[in-house]
């Protein structure tokens, strides 16, 4: 590494990119330890993966890479394995009775589609050539095809600090064993008196129009994680502000969770942690500390990956609206996304507010007035959710509420 021969060839791969690449006169590359391309490797493999990129991984070529840094001599590298370990939030086998991974094993069918070791978050060092390379070929919501380099990689090169690798620290649960509750907006929790219930898990996601003043009894008031696109937050905010979602939740240990869906992700994350007003785009003007509160740093939010987005999509919601007209609009819901990053992060996962087999005894959300059906997106597949959570919740692997 840092031989004349990677600086021949990382000059000629970066002349061969964007136009905006050419405002940055300088780059570093040094060679990724062996571990990353073995998880991209997995994700490439022959199999179910509909979604999966048409090409074939670079061969043993596979080099980090960051805009405005300099060149660096290999020397000054930190050792890679310390650099580039992922981080999979469980190693060890987890101490709690019953966990999502030991259930999931031993289901003849979850065990095939689970694969645990998928990276779930993205952050710096996930930003090299390679990644750029293959992303690239694929359309959002999950691919970075059309996407800006300069905007995406400068946002991740912001998403440096230890707690942008992992979605929380297991040394805050003595325990050992680390219980999460998600909590979907469904009209079914309307009346539930499941508040406490869902405070008392260890940590506790919400999403999109999650009010809670009013309905403290029945939702509980704790917010661990928050998570969301920036289109369905904003659209939160608008069409729930009636029902009193008039400001996202925030909080001193609240985190956010960004599901990158469209260049306005990276935008928005990259404004959040620099505290300043959107430059560009569809959102341009808006000031993040309106929606996240006066902290700006990087340790507050987290980036899923876009891999793993599409990992969750292939294996877990492969709709057959990906064989229709729609197919580029496609992504299971934001709730889905949440309840499906619980499960690879958490040891017990309970799901409330998500859809049932009795849905339509319940309005669309619970803090509607009136009954209202239930309302089906074009680029959702809700009945597919439904009757994955139902098989989860058989097979033991979530605690899904249900009356
Ligand atoms: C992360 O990057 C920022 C800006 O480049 C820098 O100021 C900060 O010290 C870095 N933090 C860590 C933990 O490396
Ligand atoms: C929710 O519950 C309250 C109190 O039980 C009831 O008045 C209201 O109509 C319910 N909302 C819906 C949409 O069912």
């Amino acid at each position: 590494m840092g031989s004349p021969h990677w600086k021949r060839l990382c000059l000629l791969l970066l002349a061969g990119l964007t136009s905006s690449l050419l405002l940055y006169s300088h780059y570093h590359a040094t060679v990724e330890a062996p571990s990353s391309p073995k998880i991209i490797a997995s994700l490439l493999q022959p199999g179910p993966l509909v979604l999966a990129p048409s090409g074939t991984p670079q061969g043993a070529g596979s080099h980090r890479w960051a805009l405005g840094g300099s060149l660096e001599s290999g020397n000054s590298l930190k050792p890679s394995a310390e650099l580039e370990e992922p981080e999979p939030s469980r190693k060890q086998p987890s101490p709690c009775l019953h966990s999502v991974m030991a259930r999931a094993k031993a289901d003849p069918t979850f065990r095939e589609i689970f694969h645990f070791n998928t990276p779930v978050l993205m952050w710096d060092q996930h930003f090299t050539l390679e990644t750029w390379n293959r992303l690239k070929t694929r359309h959002v919501p999950y691919g970075w095809q059309g996407l800006s380099l300069a905007v995406v990689g400068s946002t991740l090169q912001l998403l440096n600090a230890s707690a942008n690798r992992q979605l929380f620290d297991r040394a805050a649960f003595p325990g050992g064993c680390v219980r999460c509750a998600v909590v979907g907006n469904g009209g079914i929790l309307n009346g539930s008196r499941q508040g406490k219930a869902i405070d008392s898990h260890d940590l506790v996601f919400r999403l999109n129009g999650a009010v809670i003043k009013g309905f403290e009894e029945d939702v509980g008031t704790k917010v661990s994680f928050y998570g969301f696109t920036v289109n369905t937050m904003k659209n939160s905010l608008v069409s729930y502000e009636e029902y009193g979602f008039t400001q996202v939740p925030q909080g001193k240990d609240l985190k956010y969770i960004f599901i990158p869906s469209d260049i306005r992700d990276y935008i928005m994350l990259k404004s959040a942690i620099q505290g300043s007003p959107v430059p560009e785009g569809s959102d341009k003007g808006d000031d993040p500390q309106k929606y996240f509160g006066l902290e700006a740093s990087a340790e507050k939010f987290k980036l899923l990956h876009p891999d793993f987005l599409q990992y969750l999509t292939a294996r877990f919601l492969r709709s057959e609206l990906l064989n229709t007209q729609y197919s580029s609009l496609y992504m299971p819901s934001t709730g889905a996304l949440m309840l499906l990053t619980a499960l690879h992060t958490c040891d017990q996962v309970s799901a409330y507010g998500f859809i049932t087999a009795n849905y339509e005894q319940f309005s669309d959300h619970y803090y509607e007035v009136e009954k209202k059906p239930l309302v089906f997106y074009a680029n959702h597949d809700m009945m597919l959710e439904a009757a994955l959570w139902r098989s989860l919740h058989r097979a033991g692997i979530i605690t899904l509420y249900q009356r």
